[in-house]
């Protein structure tokens, strides 16, 4: 059993916790908030926590669990992981990890020095079934002649922003944005099949908060384009497609979500590949990292975990790149 902590007290760690815990493999035993109160109300809905926190240094001191799940504002990710792997403490952390290949290299220099720690960058979709039924058939092309991925949702939170406020997800500050927000697991996806693009452009559109509400980037390929559109202000239903020749591969309801997977083959015959909506979509990527976590010297999991940990860097940088041509600038850049 995987005793784990948890920052972030919003829906997603929630569901996380749901997850976990259905899993029959985790136990929530330590809660940190900015508030006791708040860490309390939260907590009594667990039966197995023992402790809750509102300070940082003495939550990470907490023996009760061994792993942290990360659910913070984008911006407060970096300092909190760095604190929990210094405190020897696995990590799972929320995307997008980090906001610069700069913040992510001082992350592997941590790693290095505490080679005991375990850390997962939470892409929740890269780890779900039909992940790998796309993956598995983008092996079996021939050819690739590009993709067009999409994930364009109407904010919760966007009403609230257009009223005046400044919901962390709307700002500079806590590093939010499309890209960072949505735009993410398009990138994940993208780099995990087809690799590194040559280059990469986006075309942001972007509010007067200084973020992109939604934009348009171009990882190009080489030989072929790929086209993410992201977007926090809008809701799009297209599905995403990767184009293989006289193919096409189908992503339905859109290219995070993957709910059923379908080919179009040669003829124009739909082939329904997969067609299931996991009933908590973090599951799977929960199994994955507890699987590591409980067998962390078996080949197998170290091959895994370093295969998701370069994904992560390669993610981190093209997300880097792209959101310096569209010259989004956060404060924590320069520090
Ligand atoms: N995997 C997924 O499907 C998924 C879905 C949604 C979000 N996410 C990721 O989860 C993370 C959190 O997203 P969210 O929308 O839940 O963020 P959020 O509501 O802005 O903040 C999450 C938590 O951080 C704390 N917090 C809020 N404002 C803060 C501030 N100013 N200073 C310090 N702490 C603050 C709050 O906990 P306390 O009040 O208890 O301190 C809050 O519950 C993001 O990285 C996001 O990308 C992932």
């Amino acid at each position: 059993m995987i005793n784990f902590g948890i920052i972030g007290t919003n829906f997603i760690t929630k569901q996380f916790i749901a997850a976990a815990e259905n899993t029959g493999r985790m136990r929530l035993t330590a809660v940190y908030s900015r508030t006791q109160a708040k860490a309390q109300a939260f907590a009594s809905a667990y039966r197995y926590v023992t402790a809750t926190h509102d300070d940082l240094a003495d939550f990470f001191a907490d023996d009760s669990f061994s792993t942290v799940y990360i659910a913070s504002p984008n911006s407060l990710h970096f300092d909190q992981a760095c604190q929990a792997i210094t405190a020897g403490k696995n990590v799972i952390l929320e995307k997008p990890a980090t906001t610069s290949p700069a913040q992510m290299q001082v992350i592997l220099d941590l790693l290095q020095a505490h080679p005991q720690v375990h850390f997962f960058e939470a892409a929740r979709h890269i780890h779900e079934p039909n992940f790998k039924v796309v993956q598995e058939q983008v092996a079996k092309f021939d050819q690739i002649q590009g993709a067009n991925l999409t994930y364009e949702k109407y904010s919760s939170k966007f009403d609230s922003y257009l009223a005046g406020n400044n919901p962390n997800v709307f700002t500079l500050e806590f590093a939010g944005g499309a890209l960072q927000d949505l735009g993410v697991y398009l990138v994940y996806e993208a780099v995990a099949l087809f690799g590194m693009p040559q280059a990469s452009t986006y075309a942001a559109q972007k509010l007067e908060s200084g973020v992109d509400g939604k934009g348009t980037a171009i990882l190009d390929y080489g030989d072929f384009k790929v086209v993410l559109n992201m977007g926090k202000m809008n809701n799009s239903y297209l599905p995403g497609e990767i184009y293989a020749g006289k193919q096409t591969l189908i992503l339905a309801n859109n290219a995070a979500d993957m709910e059923k997977i379908s080919l179009v083959d040669a003829q124009g015959q739909v082939h329904v590949l997969a067609n299931n909506r996991p009933n908590n979509p973090m599951t799977a990527e929960i199994n994955d990292f507890v699987d590591v976590l409980e067998n962390p010297t078996a080949s197998v999991n170290q091959q895994k975990e370093q295969a998701w940990l370069q994904l992560a860097v390669q993610v981190n940088r093209v997300m880097y790149d792209l959101r310096q041509s569209a010259q989004i600038e956060f404060p924590t850049d320069n520090k």
